[in-house]
Parts: C-alpha cells; structure tokens; sequence
C-alpha cells in the first residue's frame, strides 16, 4: 500500500527560503522571477499595484512560462490607474484578477467615518480594509506571491530587503506561511526605468506628470526633483508608519 506523501511543514519552507535566498543573492530579476514560476506554478502570481512594477510582467513574459497577476482594487485608484491596468492586460494578453474591498467593513467605516477619514485618524484602518483583508483573500489561493518592492523605495522599511523571504503574516492554501518574492529588491528605480523604456512596455501616465510611488488618489501626490519617492505617500504621516499593512516585515538597514 502507498504511503501518504508527508505534509510540507513550516519548517521545510522556512529552509527552502534560505537556500533560495543563497542561490539568488547576485541573480537578475528575470531569473528569480523563473525560478519563482518553475517552484509555485499556479500557485504563485504578481501582486501588481499599477505603477512602475509593470516591469514584472515583462519580466514574467520573458520567462516563457504562463503567469498569474492580480490587483487590489481598493475603489480609491487613479482614473488613470484603472486605465493603465486594461491597457497592461491588453499588451501582455493576461487577465488581471482583481480583489475588491469587503462591501459590509467598506459601507460600515465610510458610514462611521466619512470619505477621508484616513486625514484625521491615519491610514491604518482605511487601509486594514481596502488593501490588507482583500490581500490576505487573494493569497489563500496561493502558497507564494511576487512583489515590486525595492531597497531603494523606503529607507525606513525596505532597505534591507532580501530577493525572497519568509511572509508568516499570511497563510497559504497549503495552510502554510507564504513564500514572498522581491525581483526587484536589489534594483534602483533608475533600473526599473531603463527597463522600461528599453523594452518600450506601457506605464501608468501618471509618472510623465511627476508621480513616483503610486497609491490610492488620495493618498498619492507627484514629488519634485530630489525628493524621494516616499515623500508622495502619506505625506502628512511619519516617515516611519509609511508602510499600509501589505508590507509590515520591515527590515531597516543593518547598523553598521
Ligand atoms: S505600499 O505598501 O506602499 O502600498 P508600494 O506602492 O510601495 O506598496 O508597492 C510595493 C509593491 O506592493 C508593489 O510593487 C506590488 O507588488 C504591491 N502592491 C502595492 N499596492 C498594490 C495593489 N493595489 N495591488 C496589488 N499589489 C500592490
Ligand atoms: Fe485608504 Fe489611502 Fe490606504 Fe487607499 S492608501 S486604502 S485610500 S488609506
């Protein structure tokens, strides 16, 4: 009679993770993105926020392998956003799954709160609500995802980001801890738009009018020249709680 084949245990992935991390330290971002894809398959896909991570979808095409993308739709994206998500699925010929807000917490906290209450009370529970819940539904389907973070984006939270880590904030399908990768993570935003432009995919129109880092309309402003890319997010926050609840395994630089 055959055995049932052993569990996978949070062990195991937490080992995996290590030896990834070790053979991708130096590797581009098209190889961690093909190693990703050959590892999870379908069960691992881009979290795509509109913005300059595009640059994984191309990325992903250039693996040949087939990819999965989605998108958090948190009902306060630019209009320009949402065009440039049509327009992404159009040039790459994918379907972006996208991931609406809970109708019944959205309705409560407007109805509560109003509109913008992330002004008065901070971004934390508008967020915990349009971004984070529908996240944590979208990853049960999956045992890993695929971000666009960057060391260079956030010098309080991301600066010392690995190229694939551990995510225990969210749980699997297989009920295990998620396998999170960062193709990106050693990459500046200088690279992400040579990239761009060298292999002439579409990006949001919002960059051509000085918006970086894009978000929720709301909460996103263009930045002038030298003034770093954070500075367009949560502007009337602390540098520090820049961070929406997607992200919350900040990694600061080490001290040297
Ligand atoms: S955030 O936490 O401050 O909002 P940021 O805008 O820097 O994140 O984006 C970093 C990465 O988080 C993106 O490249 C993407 O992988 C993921 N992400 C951010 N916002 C979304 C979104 N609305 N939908 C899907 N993924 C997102
Ligand atoms: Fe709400 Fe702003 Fe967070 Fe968007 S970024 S979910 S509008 S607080």
């Amino acid at each position: 009679m055959n055995e049932p084949a052993p569990r996978a245990k949070a062990s195991d992935r937490a080992a995996d993770v290590t030896a990834w991390q070790s053979e991708l330290a130096h590797a581009s971002p098209a190889a961690i993105l093909d190693r990703a894809l050959e590892q999870f398959g379908d069960d691992v896909a881009i979290s795509f926020s509109g913005a300059e991570d595009v640059v994984l979808l191309e990325y992903a095409r250039r693996t040949g392998r087939s990819f999965r993308v989605f998108t958090l739709d948190t009902g306060r994206l630019h209009p320009e956003t949402y065009r440039f998500i049509d327009t992404v699925e159009q040039h790459f010929g994918v379907r972006i799954e996208v991931a609406f807000p809970d109708t019944v917490a959205v309705t409560a906290l407007v109805r509560d709160k109003g509109l913008f209450s992330f002004y008065r009370d901070g971004h934390g529970e508008c967020c915990e609500i349009r971004k984070v819940e529908p996240l944590r539904r979208a990853l049960v389907g999956l045992r890993a995802w695929i971000t666009g973070r960057r060391r260079d984006q956030n010098p309080y939270s991301r600066a010392a980001l690995d190229v694939v880590e551990l995510d225990d904030r969210f749980v699997g399908k297989d009920g295990l801890p998620l396998v999170k990768w960062n193709p990106l993570a050693q990459r500046s935003g200088a690279d992400v738009w040579d990239e761009i432009r060298a292999s002439e995919i579409p990006f949001n129109p919002l960059h051509a009018r000085g918006f970086v880092s894009i978000g929720c309309e709301p909460c996103t402003r263009s930045v002038l020249p030298g003034q770093h890319e954070r500075e367009g997010r949560w502007w009337w926050e602390d540098e520090a709680k820049k961070e929406c609840g997607l992200h919350l395994d900040v990694k600061a630089a080490p001290s040297t």
